[in-house]
């Protein structure tokens, strides 16, 4: 099994991709803590983990606020024993609401990017001590196709872009600690935050047109990113931003 023996804490992991990843790490051997501000989708990924024989714990975490990332790694700790895999995977894109610089509200602004990038800092800061006393670890980071390109959703882009430069960064200042830290920068993912484009035909038409494999991805194609990324098939790899997008940002 390819995450035997490590303890891997995964952000919104009630749905979408942290759902599905959360069930493949643990299928793969993981011990995971799942977390999330939706209480009611902790419990469906508990739910899939067990029926998929793997072992799991939740715990309610909003990665804006501090003390209960500072509480959440604890409890990872406190359950497990030790914590070699942060998964930053939470995230909010406010559609309808983010736009360009001119039209953005300041709150919009701001709830965007202490969700995305407040939410990473704060898990890093809280995780990677526990990683070093458990002789190293792997932090994965969900930024977005959105943050390698221009865009017209300024908050979303500029906090995704924002987490780019804070893995790279992170990548080179433990790596003496055996920390390593990677982005995967998905395109467009069917999954509840964006529902909404999948229920149009033109909206959904659009994004395939523009996508050369010519399909939406789905969470586990995410999923296989992030495993490869936290296992130690990955242990030369880190600093790297991994596209996972159906083609679009090679256009
Ligand atoms: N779906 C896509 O097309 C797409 C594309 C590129 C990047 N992403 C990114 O992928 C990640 C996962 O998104 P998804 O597509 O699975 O969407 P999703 O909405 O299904 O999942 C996001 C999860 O994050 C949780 N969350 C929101 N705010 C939180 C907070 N403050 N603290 C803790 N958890 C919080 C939500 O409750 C939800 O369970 C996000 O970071 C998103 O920005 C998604």
């Amino acid at each position: 099994m390819r995450l035997e023996g490590k303890v891997a804490l995964i952000t919104g992991a009630g749905s979408g991709q942290g759902q599905e990843a959360a069930v493949l790490f643990a299928v793969e051997g993981a011990r995971v803590v799942v977390t999330d501000v939706n209480e009611e989708g902790i419990k469906q990924t508990l739910e899939r983990v067990k029926a998929a024989g793997g072992e799991a714990v939740g715990r309610r975490m909003d990665v804006a606020d501090a003390e209960q990332v500072q509480e959440g790694v604890a409890y990872a700790v406190r359950t497990f024993g030790m914590l070699n895999v942060l998964y930053n995977n939470a995230g909010v894109y406010l559609r309808g609401k983010d736009g360009p610089v001119t039209r953005v509200d300041t709150e919009i602004w701001e709830m965007t990017v202490n969700i995305n990038l407040k939410g990473m800092y704060l898990c890093c800061k809280y995780a990677i001590p526990e990683m070093i006393k458990a002789g190293g670890g792997s932090i994965v980071n969900t930024a977005s196709a959105a943050g390698l390109i221009g865009t017209n959703y300024h908050a979303y882009s500029a906090s995704k872009g924002g987490m780019i430069a804070l893995s790279r960064s992170i990548a080179t200042t433990y790596a003496p600690q055996n920390i390593r830290s990677n982005v995967i920068c998905p395109g467009f993912i069917e999954t509840p935050m964006t529902a909404e484009i999948s229920s149009s035909q033109r909206l959904l038409q659009a994004y395939l047109d523009n996508t050369p494999l010519h399909r939406a991805g789905k969470p586990i194609d995410i999923a296989y990113m992030a495993l490869y990324l936290a296992s130690d098939e990955a242990a030369f790899v880190t600093g790297g931003v991994f596209v996972v997008d159906g083609g679009v940002t090679a256009r």
